[in-house]
């Protein structure tokens, strides 16, 4: 698949970035890669610009402050864009996304999706030595967005995916409120509703032997609050005049 760019978001990874750098190239040597580092005070950002000087393939963003992960791929997916990129991908930089799973995403696209979501919870899809309180969580945000936003997924929340750029132009990234995690909930939800083809590819997803993870209860709060909102505001929607309703039977349609 021609023109792809690896997204990396990274903040304090510095033990994990040049190893997912290498490794990701080693699976995929045509991919590119852009990290995105929110001014990480480990040095992140100055080993990416090392890697950057040392392989074309290399790219870096830097954002001047640590905004979450939403805006940090919003603007990856404006970079890659003005570049001509046609295939963009979502990969974390501590190791729990596997390089090596990357060409099975980038089949589906081949094979006519129009974005491929890595899925731990799909038959194949497994999740590895994550502690029982994480792996709850995941699983309950899962089954809540399912049922509040009636989308049909089993992994809405993962961060491992690959999107036709086609569907990105198409998407209105620019008012993604979100901030956290909940990003990934947010845009698989306009995707599918847009009527694009998305598809869930089995991955296994391994918990990180280095550094931390930046998951925290004011993102956990955020995508309860802005889940919820959208599964409401979204039911109302249903009942507005003006709307096109399904017609009920035995009744006369009045109005809209
Ligand atoms: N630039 C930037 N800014 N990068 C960030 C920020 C930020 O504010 N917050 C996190 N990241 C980067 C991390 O450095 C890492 O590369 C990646 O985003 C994922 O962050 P982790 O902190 O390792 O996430 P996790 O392992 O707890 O969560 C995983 O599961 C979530 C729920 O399923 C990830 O796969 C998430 O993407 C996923 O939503
Ligand atoms: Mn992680």
């Amino acid at each position: 698949m021609s023109g792809v760019l690896v997204v990396i978001p990274t903040y304090n990874e510095i033990e994990n970035l040049e190893r997912i750098v290498e490794r990701l190239l080693a699976a995929v040597p045509a991919a590119h890669a852009l990290v995105v580092d929110d001014a990480s005070p480990d040095g992140t950002g100055e080993l990416a610009d090392k890697l950057a000087a040392r392989e074309p393939r290399v790219h870096v963003l830097h954002r001047t402050h640590k905004e979450g992960l939403g805006p940090a791929y919003v603007a990856g997916f404006g970079w890659a864009r003005s570049r001509g990129f046609d295939v963009l991908v979502e990969m974390d930089a501590d190791g729990s996304h596997d390089p090596a799973q990357l060409p099975d995403l980038l089949a589906a696209l081949e094979r006519g999706a129009d974005l491929a979501l890595g899925s731990r919870y799909v038959p194949g899809g497994r999740v590895v030595d994550w502690p029982l309180h994480r792996l709850l969580l995941s699983r309950a945000g899962n089954t809540y967005v399912r049922w509040a936003l009636r989308l049909p997924l089993r992994d809405a929340t993962g961060g491992y995916r690959a999107v036709r750029a086609a569907l990105v132009d198409r998407l209105p990234f620019e008012d993604v409120a979100s901030h956290g995690y909940c990003f990934q909930v947010d845009w698989a939800w306009r995707a599918v509703r847009s009527g694009a083809r998305v598809v869930e590819v089995p991955i296994t997803f391994a918990e990180r032997t280095l550094g931390r993870s930046k998951m925290s209860g004011s993102i956990v709060r955020e995508a309860l609050v802005r889940v919820t909102e959208w599964g409401l505001r979204d039911r109302l929607a249903d009942r507005l005049p003006g709307r096109v309703r399904r017609p009920v039977p035995g009744r006369t349609r009045i109005g809209g």
